[in-house]
């Protein structure tokens, strides 16, 4: 990678919400980098590389002053928040991308599409364009996340000729990418196709993901395909490819060795020293299969009794997008179905199930991913799933078993060191389950080795490069 080259033109990192936290201290704002997927994923990149990050700062500032004070503290961060009206950013997040473009992206069907959302997602996407491109300098690399922006790479190309600036643009999608036909279902289908093919580079986590988009670009597009990877579409050119995502495994390690989660280690050691523990940490939602898991889990219990009390699943489920109905009919599906199988399970012994409904912090969860004998992920579909990296990541003494979902993303690389299985067979996941926590030390450190070694080759640093070594080379023809 030509890192001087990089340095010079600078990368500009846009993605609807940035990974910062605000909060507002007596009149002044404080602003400090948060945890998530996309954040996880970035983070080896932003200690290589000059960047400004752009997007929604997840809070509404109605005051002019204080929005301005606001501005500044996300600048010492290198940030600049993009103000939006709250109904405006309602429609845009929940409305469009949460209510209809996520569940369409996951397989969901029965979306409803609605007019107003719609006009909001565009609105927000050329605000986006509007600022991203005033700010941009000539030469610098554009690169655009997820969802929430399909349309900005072509908004933005428009904007920036007009300026007279040139710049690479890259979008990545960290969702799945539907099979052709059903992408179809969303009426405008097409228009946000033609958004993302104005990128210079398109990557996707998976081959199948990379191929239902370019097959349906192919199918519903006057496009042109040069070779697989490479469309044509009204005179520009686009790579599409897949870029395998990945953790920053060095930040597990080191977070192991910290003095208080190796005290909590042992303190969570002495626990459940006489039980195999399941860990399941999920985002509460219906993508990533937690009512199915609580129903494998009590289908694995039925049929081995004698292990109620020598097993426990502790579940945390991070709450998310709370003004979304589905995701408050699920927070109650799953608290009903929990209450239920604690209430069949439970002694005074124990129990075989912990639930916690909240976000934890690092330290705990390094500590629970290192006592864990077993992780379980049961994802209905899944861009990628970096849990089971990060898992994988803080298994060196205990080479603990990965149960995963074949429909997560992740299973199309993980595949020979794990137990994979379709989620929506409480056979099979009861039979995963089974064999995970019977496997010999052997077999437990034959299948590690095979993760870990994915796992520490496929950092979120190098994803990172070679996105950006792709633009840089694509760019540059
Ligand atoms: C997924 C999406 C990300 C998103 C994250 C958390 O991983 O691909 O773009 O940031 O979920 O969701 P939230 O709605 O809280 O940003």
């Amino acid at each position: 990678m030509n890192t001087k080259h990089q340095k010079q033109r600078g990368l500009i990192l846009v993605s609807n919400r940035l990974p910062l936290s605000i909060k507002k201290e007596g009149d002044s704002f404080q602003s400090s980098l948060s945890s998530g997927g996309l954040v996880t994923a970035l983070s080896g990149l932003t200690q290589s590389m000059k960047f400004r990050w752009f997007g929604w700062p997840g809070i509404y500032i109605e005051d002019d002053e204080d929005q301005k004070r606001a501005a500044e503290s996300l600048t010492e961060n290198n940030a600049t928040g993009i103000f939006l009206d709250p109904e405006l950013a309602h429609e845009h997040y929940n409305g469009f991308s949460n209510c209809i473009l996520w569940p369409i992206l996951h397989y969901q069907s029965g979306v409803e599409f609605d007019e107003t959302a719609w006009a909001a997602y565009q609105r927000v996407n050329e605000i986006f364009a509007d600022i991203v491109a005033g700010e941009a300098n000539d030469g610098d690399f554009i690169w655009v996340h997820d969802y929430h922006l399909l349309l900005l790479p072509s908004l933005l190309r428009k904007r920036l000729k007009e300026h007279g600036k040139q710049c690479p643009i890259g979008f990545t999608l960290h969702t799945p990418f539907p099979a052709g036909d059903f992408w179809r279902s969303l009426p405008v289908h097409n228009d946000l196709l033609k958004g993302v093919l104005a990128s210079d580079v398109v990557g996707f986590h998976t081959d199948e993901y990379q191929r239902n988009f370019t097959d349906r670009c192919a199918q519903s597009l006057n496009v042109t395909m040069k070779t697989e990877d490479r469309i044509v579409y009204e005179g520009h050119e686009t790579f599409v490819g897949t870029f395998i995502v990945g953790i920053d495994p060095q930040k597990f390690s080191d977070s192991r060795l910290d003095p208080k989660v190796q005290d909590r280690i042992r303190e969570l050691e002495k626990e459940y020293k006489d039980k195999k523990v399941i860990i399941g940490i999920d985002r509460l939602d219906y993508t990533k299969g937690i009512v199915q898991k609580l129903k494998g889990y009590d289908h694995f219990l039925q049929q081995h009794p004698d292990l109620v009390n020598k097993v426990v699943l502790i579940q945390v489920a991070i709450p998310s997008r709370e003004d979304v109905k589905e995701y408050q009919e699920l927070a109650e599906e799953v608290s009903f179905h929990t209450g239920r199988f604690i209430g069949k399970y439970s002694s005074a012994d124990g129990t075989p199930l912990i639930y916690m409904h909240r976000s934890v912090s690092f330290t705990e969860l390094t500590a629970l991913y290192c006592i864990s004998d077993v992780c379980l992920l049961t994802s209905r579909r899944d861009g990628m799933n970096l849990v089971a990296s990060e898992y994988v990541a803080c298994q060196a003494e205990n080479h603990g078993v990965l149960i995963l979902s074949e429909l997560a993303g992740a299973a199309s690389f993980l595949k020979p060191g794990s137990i994979i299985f379709h989620p929506s067979r409480e056979q099979e996941m009861a039979d995963a389950i089974y064999r995970a926590v019977t496997m010999d030390e052997k077999e437990k450190e034959e299948r590690y080795r095979g993760l870990i070694d994915f796992v520490s080759t496929h950092t979120s640093a190098k994803w990172g490069e070679s996105f950006i070594n792709a633009l840089e080379g694509y760019s540059e023809r």
